[in-house]
């Protein structure tokens, strides 16, 4: 029998665009992931199996072993941090920017900023490096809100086409990283599984250089 391998994937946009990915190195879901309530998916190779996670879980479930490799935002990367944890392939899918923003035409305070994320520690870290005292508001969504209540000064939250953010009547400020999705692996299961995941990483690595 082969060898198990557990893949977790971030659910929502991620996931759209990596399954092509995926099939480009022959796996894919024996049942769409998108009309299942399941959350492990057998696949078309014998023993590669799909964990579909919330994104912020995928880093997670990769690090404590649950799963040998996964797919997950830069971003969500970044801010989980990367112990135990291979980055070995950049998809080049969900891209977007995180960014500081706040109200159009409204200057940041001389002072304390208040800073409204859910990128707590990347917000910390960005603010700090600037050389500017800020107050960490934690959030789980709808960041843009903050500043219009008085809830924040700033944001530091997800820009793609800058829509949300001018529907709001915010303006994009300072980019703090570029961000894309990147396949991760456990350094444990890079040792011990490395006959299994090398191909699977070259073979989805080819499938993003024919989408270039
Ligand atoms: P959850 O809904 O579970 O809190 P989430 O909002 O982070 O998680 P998604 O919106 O699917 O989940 O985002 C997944 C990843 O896609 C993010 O971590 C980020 O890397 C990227 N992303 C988020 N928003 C955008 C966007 N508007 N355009 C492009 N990429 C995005
Ligand atoms: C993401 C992000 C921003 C928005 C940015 O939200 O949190 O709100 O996209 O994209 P834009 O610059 O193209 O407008 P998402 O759609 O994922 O909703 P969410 O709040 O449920 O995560
Ligand atoms: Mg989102």
């Amino acid at each position: 029998m082969s060898e198990q391998l557990t893949i977790a994937l971030s659910k929502g946009r991620i996931l759209e665009e990596t399954l092509p990915l995926l099939a480009g190195a022959g796996i894919e879901p024996e049942e769409d992931p998108e009309k299942s309530r399941k959350l492990v998916f057998e696949t078309t190779v014998p023993g590669v199996r799909l964990l579909i996670i919330r994104a912020t879980d995928v880093p997670t479930y990769v690090q404590y072993g649950g799963a040998d490799m996964g797919v997950a935002g830069k971003d969500v990367l970044m801010e989980h941090g990367g112990d135990g944890l291979y980055e070995p392939l950049d998809l080049a899918i969900a891209r977007c920017r995180l960014m500081t923003a706040g109200v159009a035409g409204q200057a940041v305070p001389e002072g304390r900023v208040r800073v409204a994320t859910k990128f707590t520690r990347l917000a910390r870290e960005y603010y700090a490096a600037q050389g500017k005292q800020a107050d960490i508001i934690k959030l789980y969504g709808a960041m843009e809100l903050a500043p219009l209540l008085g809830l924040a000064d700033e944001i530091v939250d997800i820009v793609d086409t800058g829509n949300t953010l001018k529907a709001n009547g915010l303006e994009p400020r300072e980019t703090i990283a570029d961000i894309s999705s990147r396949v991760v692996v456990s350094r444990a299961s890079m040792k011990m599984k490395h006959a299994r995941i090398q191909p699977i990483l070259d073979r989805m690595g080819e499938a993003v250089a024919r989408r270039q």
